[in-house]
């Protein structure tokens, strides 16, 4: 890493009054330049708590609108403005107001990797650590739609005995890990404890060991007696496992698993984020008060672990 760029960084950073957010899922340098990292939850809390008056957000395009909706006085930027989600992209507002239009009694839960509009249309949001909580959360006679990620959504189905009205959404990178790919990984590493993200399809989660967000392998990395972990997820978030536990080995379940999104963002652009103050990301007020009000409730229900 080119230290002279990183002091840059650093140094505009400090004048510009600004927080540098980073995905788990972002390259190992993209990481290390951040103030904080974490998960969709754990960063959508920090983005409401911050007294920063800029965020970088390296992430994709749903992540930083997310922050823009919970912390409006604040100058978001996101470093790379194709940076997007092709999962959030897979439902469109009128989509899901037409879905709520046939089933006119039901909430509807929304995960995180929504648009903004999306979002506003919904009654609660959720990430991928609290979904079950904000699932369980509801009355149980109360009929839930659940979108847009269908593997989310079964996950959800089958941790709390619930029926879910989903919509056929599912994240691209994470369709790219097969089952064939944890047994071969398996067979290479026979002790290894498999980790896989609720994103992965069914045959996948079926033969892992835990099913975690990507802030819950963190925790349960550091926590396990095991040595070895199969990591079904973005390959990004291996960087932070390796860092934080010397002492243990992590594979890439598939070398197929990079979210070429999340990527966009390099060490250069978040630099020229900060220098030209591009690209803010706004929310327009009346999208934003809608969509605030499902993602209050989703930062105020926590994960049990
Ligand atoms: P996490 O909530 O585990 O960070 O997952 C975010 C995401 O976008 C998964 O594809």
């Amino acid at each position: 890493m080119s230290t002279q760029l990183t002091d840059k960084i650093r140094q505009l950073k400090a004048e510009r009054n600004a927080v540098i957010l980073a995905h788990n899922y972002q390259s190992g340098e993209v990481q290390d330049i951040a103030d904080f990292t974490g998960d969709s939850l754990a960063l959508s809390v920090k983005a409401a708590q911050t007294d920063a008056d800029v965020i970088v957000f390296c992430g994709v395009k749903f992540m930083a609108e997310t922050a823009a909706i919970l912390s409006p006085a604040k100058t978001v930027l996101l470093p790379d403005k194709h940076a997007g989600c092709p999962l959030a992209d897979m439902m469109t507002a009128e989509q899901l107001r037409e879905l709520k239009r046939k089933h006119p009694g039901a909430a509807v839960v929304c995960y995180v990797n929504s648009s903004a509009e999306v979002k506003a249309e919904s009654d609660y949001c959720c990430t991928s650590a609290n979904a079950v909580e904000v699932v369980e959360s509801l009355p149980r006679d109360k009929e839930i739609i659940f979108v847009p990620d269908q593997h989310l959504g079964r996950f959800v189905v089958e941790k709390t005995g619930r029926e879910l009205i989903l919509w056929p959404g599912y994240c691209v990178t994470h369709a790219a890990i097969t089952e064939d790919d944890i047994k071969n990984a398996r067979a290479a590493h026979p002790d290894a404890v498999v980790m896989a993200h609720p994103e992965c399809t069914e045959p996948v989660k079926t033969i892992s060991d835990q099913i975690l967000s990507t802030g819950q392998m963190l925790k349960f990395a550091k926590r396990s007696e095991a040595k070895r972990f199969i990591v079904a997820t973005e390959t990004g978030i291996i960087h932070t496992l390796k860092k934080e536990n010397p002492g243990k080995e992590f594979f890439a379940a598939s070398r197929r698993a990079v979210c070429p999104n999340m990527k966009r963002i390099t060490l250069e652009k978040v630099l020229w984020s900060l220098e030209d103050m591009h690209y803010k990301i706004t929310v327009p007020k009346e999208i934003r008060t809608k969509a605030k009000n499902a993602l209050d409730k989703m930062v105020a229900i926590l994960p049990a672990k």
